[in-house]
């Protein structure tokens, strides 16, 4: 079964599970009553409630005005200022607690068979948070500058992004998986002179090569003057005199002394490049007060995180290029003053069960992942799991695209032991942490549900008009007030920013995903309603993909829609029009075609983005107007009988023929 199936079959979901008496007697928020209580008085009264949260954490100067809001643009704390990285390192060492450890980092791959864990204390990241600081200081960096980060999930990339924000430049994070392409259009979008990379990463012990890359991307752009390389692997790389630059060699004798800057609360704190429906994926600008507050509040509350408890080990699984792990690895939770596990390569490196593997050794407490991981666990067989202990295990958390309930039900069962809440967490990029989301200790959960809105989130589903729809009816989600780790923009492109987020319904946040409310008051997200697909939990563009398609030399047209995947979730398919005659379908050269046009699509985009099935047609089903039949498409590609109306087509013939061909 399917995430996508699963939508369908959620209005007949029934099942509740209740938080057990002995969590939600020790739960910062215990029951639904307090719950609701402290809900309708955020929105209530939204500045005295976030400036009560905001007052948990340091300030180098209070805010003279909570909100200011014009939509679409709102600033949060007004006047104040503050430092992130501050906020995550120097408060804990302040208050005497340099000794504990921050950041449990684990390595890929296990050296004789022991896996190599390394702990870094606040005193640690203290002292390498500020030397890397000095080092991008050496190099000309100022406050506002932007930086690009393209690295594995070693320990480094976590100082090397607080040392961004502890001197106030603009971190830029590319996920390790994306190519020379996707690097060269952030870089160019950024307007970036300095790069942080590593020769390579280790994922299923086989090198990543990320300089390797790196060297292709800035052969098409001169902007970079810096590169500064992390050595993990040791595999060989070109490194350029002058431009290029060892990481140990600027680290070696460099300064630790390195004052956090004073920030204002509203200064760009990075930026986060996402897919959007048209084909140049947009830089999310997050700003330094409001999203700290946000995340900070969020990482608590839905994990429940207990900092005086020694024993607390959050754990999320995401990397830290996404969204997922620039709030729920690092900025959220270091303020929290909770270890944080961080780790290298594969959820099934060496073996199928890395995940449980880790949970029992670190005796982790708190665990967040994706459905399509879980899917995949399920996949490879209950023996993996059964075989290790996962007794340390409190809160489990999924977050990126719907879970089915099968897999909410597997998760809760196999790896919860039936003890555990599960906290989906419904957000985005754009958001920049949790919006709709159970709260362990209070929620009555329901497998597929995303249940209610965060503490200060006033979230509903309407219709075009922005009036609320009745329970149980699709519409489309929206957020009606501004929260402080709102994005503030689209990097350089104002108009685009309004436009996909504050035309669809007038003056409210359109996330862009459908949804509808149950009598109970849960929400459930039925899906996208543009031309986004979330595969893997990763936000796809279909545009995105289809113009990697079309620079293929054999490839004159390219449509691209999603269909339900077993593991993925959505997986992607595309049908191509060829430029050439269409090879027959099954021969060796259309599979020859087929492989090519993948790896092309790899090398652009990155693998993540490579097509699951690929149809070579010589057209495709358009409406006498010329519009591609996008509907028909995602219908063939999940094998559905075709119901629909077809004659309007050019060519009703071309329906039988991609069938045929897939
Ligand atoms: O469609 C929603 C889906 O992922 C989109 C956001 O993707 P991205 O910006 O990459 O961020 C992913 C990590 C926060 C949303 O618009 N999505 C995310 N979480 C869920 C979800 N869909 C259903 N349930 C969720 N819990």
């Amino acid at each position: 079964m399917s995430g996508a199936e699963s939508t369908e079959s959620n209005l007949q979901e029934n099942r509740r599970f209740a938080p057990p008496a002995e969590f939600a007697a020790q739960a910062h928020i215990g029951s639904i009553e307090e719950y609701e209580k402290l809900h309708s008085r955020s929105i209530a009264e939204p500045e005295a409630f976030w400036a009560e949260v905001a007052e948990q954490l340091h300030w180098f100067k209070p805010w003279d005005k909570v909100l200011e809001w014009e939509a679409p643009d709102a600033k949060w704390f007004v006047g104040a200022t503050t430092n992130l990285c501050y906020n995550c390192i120097d408060r804990q060492v302040e208050a005497g607690l340099g000794d504990q450890v921050a950041i449990v980092w684990e390595a890929e791959p296990y050296a004789d068979g022991q896996p190599q864990v390394v702990n870094l204390t606040y005193n640690d990241l203290l002292r390498e948070v500020s030397k890397f600081a000095n080092v991008l200081k050496s190099k000309g960096v100022q406050k506002g500058d932007v930086v690009t980060i393209y690295m594995g999930m070693v320990p480094e990339l976590a100082i090397a992004m607080l040392a961004c924000a502890r001197i106030g430049a603009v971190h830029s994070i590319i996920f390790g998986g994306f190519s020379a392409s996707a690097i060269r259009d952030r870089v160019e979008d950024g307007k970036s002179k300095l790069l942080i990379t590593c020769d390579g990463s280790w994922r299923r012990a086989k090198n990543v090569p990320l300089k390797a890359n790196v060297d292709e991307a800035l052969e098409m752009t001169d902007l970079i003057e810096n590169v500064i390389v992390y050595q993990r692997t040791e595999c060989e790389v070109h490194m350029t005199v002058g431009r290029d630059h060892w990481w140990h060699d600027l680290m070696d004798g460099i300064s630790d002394d390195c004052p956090a800057e004073e920030m204002d609360a509203e200064d760009l704190l990075f930026i986060l490049y996402t897919s959007g429906s048209t084909g140049k994926p947009k830089g999310i600008m997050h700003t330094t007060g409001g999203y700290m507050v946000h995340t900070y509040m969020t990482s608590k509350l839905t994990f429940d995180l207990k900092p005086d408890d020694p024993d607390e080990l959050y754990w999320c699984t995401a990397d830290i290029g996404w969204i997922t792990g620039h709030s729920y690895i690092i900025y959220g939770l270091l303020p929290n003053r909770v270890r944080t596990l961080m780790y290298e390569g594969a959820p099934n490196e060496p073996g199928p069960d890395r995940f449980w593997d880790m949970v029992e050794r670190h005796k982790v407490t708190k665990f967040y992942t994706a459905p399509t991981a879980i899917r995949a666990f399920m996949k490879w067989g209950d023996e993996h799991v059964e075989k290790h202990d996962l007794s340390s295990l409190k809160v489990l958390g999924t977050v990126g695209e719907p879970i089915n309930p099968e897999a909410w039900v597997w998760y809760h069962e196999k790896i919860g032991g039936e003890r555990c809440p599960i906290v989906d967490t419904w957000w985005q990029t754009e958001t920049g942490g949790h919006m709709l989301t159970p709260l362990p200790g209070a929620t009555t959960t329901t497998p597929g549900s995303c249940c209610r809105p965060m503490l200060g989130i006033d979230a509903a589903v309407v219709n075009s008009d922005g009036e609320e729809v009745p329970n149980n009816s699709g519409g489309i989600l929206v957020i009606r007030k501004p929260w402080p780790s709102m994005l503030r923009g689209i990097y350089g492109d104002r108009q685009r920013f309004v436009q996909t987020y504050w035309e669809k319904v007038p003056g409210m946040y359109c996330p862009a995903d459908g949804a509808r409310v149950d009598p109970d008051g849960n929400f459930w997200i039925t899906g996208r309603i543009d031309d986004v697909i979330v595969v893997a939990g990763h936000n796809l563009g279909t545009m995105e993909i289809e113009s990697a398609l079309v620079s293929h030399p054999d490839v004159a047209e390219a449509a691209v829609v999603g269909f339900p995947h077993d593991v993925k979730g959505t997986g992607i398919s595309a049908f191509v029009i060829t430029k050439g005659a269409v090879p027959a379908p099954g021969s060796d050269a259309a599979e020859a075609m087929k492989k090519s046009m993948s790896a092309h699509v790899a090398k652009e985009l990155g693998p993540i983005s490579k097509p699951d099935q690929i149809r070579l047609t010589e057209a495709l089903p358009k409406t006498r107007s010329g519009k591609i039949m996008r509907r028909l498409l995602r219908d063939i590609a999940a094998g559905n009988e075709i119901k629909q109306d077809t004659t309007t087509l050019e060519d009703r013939g071309i329906v039988e023929k991609l069938q045929a061909s897939g």
